[in-house]
């Protein structure tokens, strides 16, 4: 299926967080299968050259830079790492997160902080990094953060990850407010259920059909699903979108 040209992402340059499993690298997979040169940022050497191999293949450039989002003083380096390897950075997906589900009477100041330090802070500070650089060079560019149902539902034993993506979603518009003057627009995916490691738990058991019950599309989501949403934000195709918040989810938002 030929892709409009607005959607093309030919000679962009993207980097995705914990872009080497799951939905980061579904969005990765389809950035690059868009034409961007698209770098993951993540941990795991293996699935690093796994991911970047099957990138390869679609005939695109790409690099892997090892990084842990949690260590603050190692993200300035790898978006230079970044730029020095494929080029000044057009798209930042921030992707990479963890959940943590305890108790909040049980749950300790560590495993608090590392939540909100993966799936908030180091979006901001990875965002302010990008941000710079698009505007010094007065390109404009796209942040694309992956939110989550948590943003505005509640739920007990998950007050770290709900408050860390409540927090990601009022990220997204403050910076989509401040930054459109500058032609960077910043939006947010919310996923639905989506089949990835983070969500073998809930894979299996009475609260899997309660999910597929209450999911109007019957259904739990593939990482590649994600890919569509994510080369629209990318894509000049949404330049006139930012601040949004676009569910993708087979409707489990609407009930
Ligand atoms: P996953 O566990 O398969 O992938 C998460 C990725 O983030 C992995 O590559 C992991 O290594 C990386 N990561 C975690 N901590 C990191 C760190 N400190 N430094 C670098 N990389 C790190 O999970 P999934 O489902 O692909 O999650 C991706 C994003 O989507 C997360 O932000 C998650 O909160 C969000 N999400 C997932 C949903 C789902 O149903 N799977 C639903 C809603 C949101």
């Amino acid at each position: 299926m030929a892709a409009p040209k607005m959607f093309d992402l030919e000679g962009r340059v993207a980097a995705v967080t914990g872009g080497n499993g799951g939905i980061g690298r579904g969005i990765a997979m389809g950035l690059a299968e868009a034409g961007a040169a698209v770098a993951i940022l993540a941990r795991n050497d293996e699935k690093n050259r796994a991911t970047v191999a099957a990138i390869r293949e679609l005939g695109t450039r790409t690099a892997a830079i090892k990084l842990d989002v949690t260590d603050r003083a190692a993200l300035a380096p790898a978006m230079e790492a970044v730029e020095r390897a494929l080029g000044p950075i057009d798209i930042l997906v921030n992707n990479a997160g963890i959940s943590i589900s305890r108790s909040s009477l049980k749950l300790e100041a560590e495993a608090w902080d590392r939540v909100l330090e993966t799936n908030l802070h180091s979006c901001f500070f990875l965002s302010q990094i990008a941000a710079r650089s698009m505007a010094s060079r007065g390109a404009g560019g796209k942040i694309i953060n992956i939110a989550s149902e948590y943003s505005r539902f509640g739920a007990a034993g998950l007050t770290s990850y709900a408050a860390a993506k409540g927090g990601l979603v009022q990220m997204t518009k403050s910076l989509a407010v401040e930054f459109a003057a500058r032609n960077i627009q910043v939006n947010a995916i919310v996923p639905g259920w989506i089949k990835t490691d983070m969500t073998i738990p809930a894979q299996s058991g009475t609260f899997y059909d309660e999910i597929i019950t209450r999911t109007p599309a019957g259904r739990f989501g593939e990482p590649e699903e994600m890919a569509g949403a994510a080369v629209f934000l990318a894509s000049h195709a949404s330049d006139f979108v930012t601040g949004a918040i676009v569910y993708v989810d087979g409707g489990f938002a609407i009930r």
